[in-house]
Order: C-alpha cells, then sequence, then structure tokens
C-alpha cells in the first residue's frame, strides 16, 4: 500500500508546548492526490509550522489532519515518515561526494536511483558538467555549489526515498522561473503532491492550490486566479 498524496486538515490547531499562544488556528483546506500546493504568508506567519504537522513532527491541539481519508495519528510515524520527503528549510550538506550528500539517510540507494533523483530535482545536468560527476567532493576541499544548486541537492535527497507527498520549505527561493517550472512540473509527473512554501508569485502562479496564511491564520485559499479576483493581500504581494 502506497499513499495517494490527498492531504485533509479540519479545523487545526496548533500551539507549540512551550508557549501560551497558538501559532496555527483553525485552518482547513484539502488537496488532491499529485497536486501542487503553494504555502505563502509573511515570516512567522507559521508555514514551517503547518508542514511539520504532515509528517507529525508535532501534534496538532485540535482538529483532525488525514491522509487519503486516514486520520494521521492513527497511521505508524515510520510509515509516514518514510512516505513524506521532507526538505527543511535550513540545507544540511556534508564533505563528502555528491553521490553521499544525495544518499543521505538512503545508504543502500543505487547510483540508478541517485541519477533519478537528480533528474527529477533538475540537478543532473550540473552534476555531469563537473569532471567527477557523481563522485565530485563537496565541501571545503572540493566543489562549492549556487545556493539554488545545494536547494536541487538537497530536493534531490528527498526524492531519492520516493516519497508520496513532498514538502519544501522554501527550497526553491534561489531558482530561476523556469527551472522552478521543471521541478513542479517533473513531481507531477510523478504523482507526488508538493507542497510548496515560497515567497515568490512565479511559484504560485500554477499551483493548483494557494494557501495564504497571515498569523497563523487561512487568510485565504484557491488558485491564482480566485486569490486575484478576491483576496486584497494576494493582490497587493501581486502587485509588488
Ligand atoms: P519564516 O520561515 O520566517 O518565513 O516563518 P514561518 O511562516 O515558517 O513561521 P514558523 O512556522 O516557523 O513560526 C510560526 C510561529 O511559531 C512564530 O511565532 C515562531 O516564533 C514560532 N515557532 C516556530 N518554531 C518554534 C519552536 O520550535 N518552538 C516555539 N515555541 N515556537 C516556535
Ligand atoms: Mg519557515
Amino acid at each position: 500500500y502506497t499513499m495517494n498524496g490527498a492531504v485533509t486538515f479540519e479545523h487545526v490547531t496548533f500551539q507549540y508546548p512551550d508557549t501560551a499562544a497558538a501559532v496555527l488556528h483553525d485552518i482547513s483546506f484539502e488537496t488532491k492526490p499529485g497536486t501542487t500546493v503553494a504555502i505563502m504568508g509573511a515570516t512567522g506567519a507559521g508555514k514551517t509550522s503547518l508542514v511539520g504537522l504532515i509528517p507529525r513532527l508535532y501534534e496538532q491541539n485540535a482538529g483532525v489532519i488525514k491522509i487519503d481519508g486516514t486520520d494521521i495519528s492513527t497511521l505508524n510515524t515510520e510509515y509516514l515518515r518514510d512516505s513524506i520527503g521532507y526538505v527543511p528549510q535550513e540545507i544540511i550538506l556534508f564533505t563528502g561526494t555528491i553521490r553521499e550528500n544525495i544518499a543521505w539517510g538512503k545508504e543502500d540507494a543505487t547510483l540508478d536511483e541517485i541519477i533519478e533523483a537528480a533528474k527529477l530535482a533538475q540537478i543532473h545536468d550540473t552534476i555531469i558538467q563537473f569532471p567527477l560527476g557523481y563522485d565530485t567532493i563537496l565541501g571545503q576541499k572540493g566543489v562549492n555549489l549556487s545556493g539554488g544548486q545545494k536547494q536541487r541537492l538537497t530536493i534531490a535527497r528527498a526524492l531519492v526515498r520516493k516519497p508520496c507527498i513532498l514538502l519544501l520549505d522554501d527550497s526553491t527561493s534561489a531558482l530561476d522561473v523556469r527551472t522552478e517550472a521543471s521541478l513542479l512540473q517533473a513531481l507531477r509527473n510523478i504523482s507526488c503532491t508538493t507542497f510548496l512554501i515560497t515567497q515568490k508569485i512565479s511559484s504560485t502562479l500554477h499551483a493548483d492550490l494557494i494557501l495564504l496564511l497571515e498569523d497563523g491564520s487561512l487568510l485565504a485559499q484557491g488558485s491564482h486566479e480566485e486569490l486575484i479576483a478576491d483576496c486584497a493581500l494576494y493582490q497587493r504581494i501581486y502587485e509588488s
């Protein structure tokens, strides 16, 4: 059994255990399998906290989160985290080869699987231009990658695990519009439901669903066309 990746939030409220105030208030939305969901909102709005609930890095205080109709609190967390790829906001690369960096956490990945993940992440063409290709060493004694290359490498690391759901926390901020669009299309082609935290309007244009967060509340949700028509904040972001 593998997931289809339909994620549903029903009246979800969340606060960190050591704080008094909720950081997410009454969040409800529904995604279809294999679609792209863009999450926008100012710094501190709750974007990272929201996606962290999906692999149960934290537990919500109220409401229900479902994947394919099943309440995730009834799912085995290991199974859940195996099925969900998470690219955190802070990139972690280590001194070692590109191959080792992509396979980190899935050391039994074959070279074919690593190449497939790198192709999906739109970084394969860059890698094969290095004389040592996938054996290129990164870090102090090796090659220094650009910000956008590092982001794509960490996306490849998540994809090598063949997730059904992918969480990208600001992971495309350094990508140009075309590369980002190719990445999102590649993820659609493999039917991977993608949550894309972003500050860029170019990333939301092709999203099936945009969630606009403000101070932990879902201010608006819908397609680009719907938000342009009804949401003053979204219009302001679009025009700025
Ligand atoms: P940016 O990444 O800056 O764009 O913000 P974000 O939208 O991802 O916000 P995030 O979900 O990280 O934070 C929402 C609120 O939760 C903020 O008020 C944070 O200060 C708070 N917060 C985030 N992480 C933690 C945590 O680990 N513990 C506690 N107690 N509060 C946190
Ligand atoms: Mg964040």
